[in-house]
């Protein structure tokens, strides 16, 4: 059977008691295998209830490649936006979608099945909640666009469990995991993921800014910044932070553009660069590392922490938030969704705090601390300092 106890030095009572968990989920499994069993729950209402429950939830996991493209139909048709603030009917949607109206009725009826939408009365159509976030999180309907590239990819997800993801085109998206030259990637290889992270910081930072009192700053410098969107969301909050940005040059060409737009300008000092070599501006007292070293694997995440360590002054608080591997359902939720992604990326993986911490202690990192954010799903913060 496979389960016989090691040996670990317990007595036998313990160890039986130690396995007893094992042993009582084997004993249901074998009584939910049995077709007679689950005849017999089907009879009686309170279990059947409880058994539908649960095929329901596995017949929504087995169509998921269906449901997830009704969701990118939504997004790319605009039904979400077209149903912000106002209930529409089957026909004038259909007319808005340019579709025909019985398909735009079988659009509709999946969303409604899916808790997206809510036919209020036969053929009139609202967002249900979660609609009503992909109608407003412009992050949200860009994560569910550029999903349609990582769907290409897990079209064979045993041969990518086998392989790697050397040859997706995930890998293609994200530049910098391939191997770069001495400028880094150029402004055409740079273009898609930087607008995708731009879109998709807003819950992100506000996450992270509700989880840490910035006030008590004077110069934030975001390493590996992006376009500068979280930087743009902390100069908001805290109108006198001064702000860094140090990014690869491609990159940091274009926060410098976007912090000028949205008059950042004067506040702020754009660098490029490589951060695993160079080295970054000293002036920061706190330096935030934002959805970085995620896309990174052990060892490039021990020299991008120890060139850190090199550059920055004693006494900095270094910020790490991104999403992490735990306890709760979110946070297990993102370790199970981005453990395939970087797969696929073939770069990177999803760590807990704690091993964060450990990669921090162990470049000379000082005064861990983890932080928890009001979303787990979206981020977990450990702060350091130099
Ligand atoms: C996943 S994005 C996160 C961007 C931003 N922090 C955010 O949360 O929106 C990772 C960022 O790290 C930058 N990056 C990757 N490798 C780098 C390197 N070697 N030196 C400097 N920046 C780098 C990328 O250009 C990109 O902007």
């Amino acid at each position: 059977m496979g389960t016989r106890p090691p040996d670990t030095g317990q007595t036998p009572l313990a160890q039986r008691l130690r396995l007893l968990p094992l042993h009582l989920r084997l004993w249901r499994n074998r009584m939910i295998a049995a077709p007679g069993f689950r005849r017999w729950i089907a009879r009686l209402p309170l279990l059947r209830a409880i058994g539908n429950a649960k095929a329901n939830a596995l017949f929504r996991l087995t169509g998921g490649f269906i449901f997830s493209q009704v969701l990118l139909a939504g997004v790319r048709l605009g039904l979400y936006r077209a149903l912000r603030d106002q209930a529409l009917t089957t026909e004038s949607l259909a007319s808005r979608l340019s579709l025909p109206e019985e398909r735009v009725r079988m659009l509709l009826r999946a969303n409604a099945a899916l808790d997206l939408l809510i036919e209020i009365s036969p053929d009139l159509w609202v967002l249900d909640d979660a609609g009503v976030i992909l109608a407003e999180d412009r992050g949200l309907d860009a994560m569910v666009r550029h999903h349609a590239i990582l769907y290409r990819d897990l079209s064979d997800p045993d041969q990518l469990l086998r392989t790697g993801g050397a040859q997706t085109e995930l890998r293609q998206y994200w530049a910098y995991v391939r191997e770069m030259g001495i400028d880094g990637p150029k402004p055409v290889e740079v273009e898609a993921y930087s607008a995708l992270m731009r879109d998709s910081q807003a819950m992100m930072a506000e996450c992270i800014l509700a989880s840490h009192d910035f006030r008590q700053y004077r110069v934030l410098l975001d390493v590996g910044g992006g376009d500068g969107a979280f930087l743009a969301a902390a100069a908001d909050a805290h109108t006198s932070l001064e702000l860094r940005l140090f990014d690869l040059p491609a990159v940091a060409a274009r926060a410098a553009t976007h912090l000028d737009s949205l008059g950042l300008g004067e506040r702020a000092r754009v660098h490029g660069g490589d951060f695993s070599r160079d080295a970054v501006p000293g002036d920061a007292d706190c330096v935030t590392l934002v959805r970085v070293l995620c896309d990174h694997d052990d060892s490039r995440v021990e020299t991008i922490l120890a060139n850190l360590h090199r550059s920055l002054r004693p006494g900095t608080t270094l910020i790490i938030a991104e999403a992490m591997d735990g306890q709760s359902e979110g946070a297990r939720l993102s370790a199970a969704y981005f453990g395939i992604y970087f797969l696929a990326m073939g770069s990177g993986r999803c760590r807990s705090a704690q091993e964060i911490a450990g990669f921090l202690s162990a470049t000379g990192f000082q005064s861990i601390g983890i932080v928890a954010t009001p979303n787990p799903l979206i981020a977990t913060i450990v702060t350091a300092r130099r």
